[in-house]
C-alpha cells in the first residue's frame, strides 16, 4: 500500500518544553490508524503540526505524496479538538457557508449536503439550530462538514472524547464505515485503548513526543515478550522453585496458580513439570491485548 503520510523527526517545542520529540510516524492508504497516548503525550499538537495549522521547529511531512504545505491539503479534511458551528444557525446553514467557502454552490451543494447529512445520520434534525446539539451531534456534523469536501484522508482528534456510551459506538461505527465503505485513511487519536482496538489496523503509541511502538495491532500483540501461560498445580509453589529458571520465568504465584513465561512451547512448560515430578490440572496461554502491550511500553 502507497503511503498516505509519513512523519520524520517532527519536533514542537512550547517554552522548553519538547511537545513533540523527534516524531516518527507511517500511515497507509486505507488505515485505520490509532494514535494512541496518554493525555498530554502531544497528539494534538502533533496532528496541527502535520496539517500546517501552527508551525514546526523541525522534521519532514510528506501528505498524500505531497511535501508543499498547501498543496498537501487538498484532498485533506480535519477535525482537531472540539469542533465550533454557527450556533444561531441551522445544521443545513452551517454546511452551506461551509460548502460556498469550499468553493460549492447551487444545486450541486444542496446534493452535497443531503448525502452528508445522510452520511452521519442527520438528515432529521438538519433544520435545528446547532445551539441545541448534543456533543455527539455536533461530532457527526464536523465529520459531516469534513464529507463535503470529499477528503482522501481524516484526522480525527479524540473523536469520542465526553459522549455517552452510545455516542462512542455511532463514532465507532461511522469511522469504519468511512474507511470501510467510502474508502478514506483516517488518522484518529485517542487515549482510549479499547476504542483503537476497535476500529484500527495500524496503531502508533506515542508518549512525552515520542513514537514508541508502531505496527499493526496483530504485530504489537505479538511484539514485546515471550508469551506468558496460567499454570495449575496443587504444589504451585515447589512448582515455582523447581522449575529452571534459564528457561522459566515464574511472574507470580497465587494459591495453586502460577503466571510462567517462556520462549518454549506450551507441551515443554509441560514434559518439563511432569519430569520435575508435578502434574498440572491447567496450563493455558494469557492472551495479551492492546492495553498490556500500551502500559508495556509506556512503562
Ligand atoms: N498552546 C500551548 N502552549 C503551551 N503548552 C502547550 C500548548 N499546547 C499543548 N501544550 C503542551 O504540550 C504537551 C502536549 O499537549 P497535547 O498535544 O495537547 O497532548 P495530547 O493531545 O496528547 O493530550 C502538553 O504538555 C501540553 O501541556
Ligand atoms: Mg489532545
Amino acid at each position: 500500500m502507497p503511503q498516505a503520510l509519513t512523519v520524520r523527526r517532527l519536533t514542537r517545542s512550547y517554552g522548553s518544553r519538547k511537545a513533540v520529540d523527534a516524531l516518527d510516524l507511517e500511515v497507509l492508504e486505507g488505515d485505520v490508524y490509532g494514535f494512541l497516548g496518554p493525555n498530554g503525550a502531544g497528539k494534538t499538537t502533533a496532528m496541527r503540526c502535520i496539517l500546517g495549522l501552527i508551525r514546526r521547529d523541525e522534521g519532514e511531512v510528506t501528505l498524500l505524496g505531497d511535501t508543499d504545505p498547501v498543496r498537501q491539503r487538498r484532498g485533506v479534511a480535519a477535525i482537531i479538538e472540539t469542533p465550533a458551528f454557527h450556533d444561531w444557525m441551522t445544521a443545513r446553514q452551517n454546511l452551506m457557508q461551509a460548502g460556498w467557502y469550499g468553493g460549492l454552490s447551487g444545486s450541486s451543494l444542496d446534493r452535497a449536503i443531503a448525502r452528508v447529512l445522510e452520511r452521519v445520520g442527520l438528515v432529521d434534525r438538519a433544520d435545528e439550530r446547532t445551539r441545541g446539539y448534543s456533543l455527539g451531534m455536533r461530532q457527526r456534523l464536523a465529520i459531516a462538514r469534513c464529507l463535503l469536501g470529499e477528503p482522501r484522508m481524516l484526522f480525527l482528534d479524540e473523536p469520542t472524547n465526553g459522549l455517552d456510551p452510545a455516542g462512542m459506538k455511532d463514532m465507532r461505527d461511522l469511522v469504519r464505515s468511512l474507511a470501510m465503505h467510502d474508502g478514506i485513511t483516517v488518522l484518529v487519536s485517542s487515549h482510549l485503548l479499547a476504542e483503537v482496538q476497535a476500529i484500527c489496523n495500524r496503531v502508533g503509541i506515542i508518549d512525552r513526543g515520542r513514537m514508541r511502538a508502531e505496527g499493526t495491532v496483530a504485530d504489537l500483540l505479538k511484539s514485546a515478550d515471550q508469551p506468558l501461560y496460567r499454570v495449575r498445580c496443587a504444589s504451585a509453589v515447589a512448582l515455582a522453585e523447581a522449575l529452571p529458571a534459564e528457561s522459566f520465568t515464574v511472574e507470580s504465584t497465587d494459591g495453586d496458580v502460577l503466571l510462567v513465561r517462556t520462549a518454549l512451547p506450551a507441551e515443554d512448560l509441560n514434559r518439563r513439570a511432569f519430569e520435575l515430578g508435578f502434574a498440572l490440572s491447567m496450563l493455558a496461554p494469557v492472551e495479551r491485548n492492546l492495553e498490556d502491550v500500551f502500559l508495556e511500553v509506556l512503562a
